[in-house]
């Protein structure tokens, strides 16, 4: 089964990808779900195309796509279940900025063994298998060794309700970036935690993130010998409110880093 899984969500990132590729450099029209949080017509067109490929060889399983408004409650059930985002770096995407991905997790028996995130700019496929291990471009990856934050480059993001935490999350951002080498804020979860998971970055953190931002990355960064908490330093689970995720070595150092 997990073989079918790995090829069919491989070739269905690969194809979304390159759906985006292609629509990136045209005209977009740009929705507003909220005040700063915008949908193109590409996220519907890759989500699609997503739901189609994956209904075609598993018509048995429920999606949690971002674009498809399903209940969270779609979550967690003995049967499988993809979680999709179609396009994570929206924003960056409707401003020409290439830097977005396509996310694509499966769960089964409430336990995500699979995910796959593919950055379709730099042809950049991530993947791993529970209890496998995790590629990049069929390569095996790993966490950094940076045992010291004065050595450590970061990502963080900030969430489209950063308005109302705003005095939190800069107070926690300001911390970072003193004690770091560098704080970066790329503008798509799923890449960064990839990032993390090649040992490109030694850190991530943020708060508000989605199960369809975070199933498959985590479970990345998990097989590439990261650590994945909560800010409180619980265990991370696709409802979890935030995420911290590190080599495993400066895990500790980001936590006290955080705490307010
Ligand atoms: C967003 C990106 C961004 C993060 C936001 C997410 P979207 O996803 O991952 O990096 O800071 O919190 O919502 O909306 O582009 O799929
Ligand atoms: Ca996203
Ligand atoms: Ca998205």
């Amino acid at each position: 089964m997990l073989k079918q899984v790995q090829q069919t969500a491989r070739k269905t990132a690969l194809e979304a990808g390159a759906l985006l590729r292609q629509n990136f450099t045209q005209p977009h029209q740009i929705m507003l779900k909220g005040r700063h949080d915008p949908v193109t017509e590409s996220d519907f067109q890759s989500q699609n195309l997503i739901i189609q490929r994956l209904s075609e060889t598993f018509p048995t399983y429920r999606f949690l796509a971002e674009e498809a408004g399903a209940p969270d409650s779609a979550l967690g059930g003995s049967d499988g279940c993809w979680i999709i985002d179609p396009l994570d770096g929206t924003v960056n995407f409707a401003h020409g900025f290439p830097m977005f991905a396509v996310s694509i997790a499966c769960q089964w028996q409430g336990a995500v063994v699979y995910g796959v995130v593919y950055d379709p700019m730099r042809e950049e496929l991530f993947e791993a298998i529970q209890g496998q291990g995790a590629w990049l471009n069929h390569q095996p990856i790993h966490v950094s060794h940076h045992r010291e934050l004065d050595q450590a480059l970061l990502a963080t993001g900030f969430p489209y309700n950063v308005v109302e935490h705003l005095e939190a999350t800069m107070l926690r951002f300001q911390r970072l970036v003193a004690q770091a080498q560098g704080v970066r804020r790329p503008g798509s979860a799923a890449i960064d935690l990839c990032y993390l998971a090649a040992g490109r970055f030694d850190g991530f953190w943020e708060e508000n993130l989605k199960p369809w931002d975070t199933a498959a990355a985590v479970l990345i960064v998990q097989e590439a010998g990261g650590q994945v908490s909560t800010f409180d330093g619980l265990p991370h689970d696709l409802n979890s409110d935030t995420v911290v995720a590190s080599n495993s070595l400066l895990h500790t150092q980001i936590l006290a880093a955080l705490k307010i």
